[in-house]
């Protein structure tokens, strides 16, 4: 089969054909994505459902795999795998989950412009997602080009923003929803971490500009002044011009890399079914 990377908007994200994710990859196509990864930053792949085992397998051809915030928190899966992560609303049961499960929380907040795990101390790389059931409605990902973003940025606002260092916390978005109710030994197990509001990709040689939702104040600025600018380059960075929008359907395979993207789900109707199963890598092991 020969492998091609179309487009699907201009200079951001692209659908893959030619692979199937099925099988194991030989060096050379894992050698192909990553140099696509860091073209286009976001990958499609349609119809190719996998089975929890292909989705391990598949995941780890592109570096160590991190549990995210499950791992501290102990938190039970309905998984074979430590490292999938459950996006979506089915309950532990095999059921929908009720409007009263705590787990849709963490479904809203993806609803939020964020980059995954930022809020860990860790070199997080590509994210995964692979689709296997999807509601009729609603429900899409999208993805913010957060290079054009910088790019886009008049110069004035790029020379601002540069230096500065935001607080990434893992609680800042559910927070925002209306969720206070983490405790202190909750809070202290999730220190916030701090990260340059603008790095460079070196794969690319291109700036990122990296704001978030996950990011509760900037240093060096009040609380309501940084927040402000934070909203302000999220509005930014999410014009239509720089967003591709997901439409799923069972067996698509998107994969992202979390260090040049913006990402968040769109609202669906929580009574009807949606399993999707992520997988997420580093850049190393960390230390
Ligand atoms: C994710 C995520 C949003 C969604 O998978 O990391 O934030 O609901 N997904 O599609
Ligand atoms: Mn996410």
């Amino acid at each position: 089969m020969t492998i091609a990377f179309t487009p699907l908007r201009p200079q951001f994200a692209a659908q893959v054909t030619g692979i199937d994710l099925r099988q194991p990859l030989d060096d050379e196509t894992v050698a192909r994505i990553d140099a696509a990864m860091d073209r286009y930053a976001v990958l499609v792949f349609r119809h190719q459902p996998l089975t929890q085992e292909q989705q391990i397998a598949l995941a780890r051809r592109f570096g160590p795999l991190d549990a995210g915030l499950r791992k501290a928190t102990g938190a039970p899966t309905r998984f074979q795998h430590e490292e999938l992560i459950d996006i979506g609303n089915v309950a532990l049961d095999g059921s929908v989950a009720q409007p009263d499960n705590s787990k849709l929380i963490g479904v809203l907040a993806n609803q939020l412009w964020h980059s995954d795990s930022t809020f860990q101390d860790l070199p997080v790389k590509y994210s995964m997602l692979s689709a296997v059931v999807v509601p009729a409605e609603g429900a899409q990902t999208q993805w913010a080009d957060l290079r054009a973003a910088w790019e886009a940025l008049p110069e004035k606002t790029q020379a601002l923003v540069e230096p500065l260092v935001g607080r990434h916390s893992a609680f800042h978005s559910r927070i925002q929803l209306g969720d206070a109710s983490y405790t202190e030994a909750q809070l202290q197990r999730f220190p916030p971490v701090d990260r340059p509001l603008v790095h460079l990709h070196a794969a690319s040689g291109r700036k990122v500009l990296f704001p978030s939702v996950h990011i509760e104040s900037i240093r060096g600025m009040t609380v309501p002044q940084g927040r402000l600018l934070v909203a302000e380059l999220i509005e930014h960075a999410t014009q239509r011009e720089f967003v591709y929008s997901h439409e799923w359907a069972q067996g698509d395979y998107v994969m992202w890399d979390n260090r040049t993207t913006l990402h968040r789900g769109t609202r669906y109707d929580l009574s009807q079914r949606r399993d999707l199963r992520r997988t997420t890598t580093l850049e190393r092991h960390a230390t």
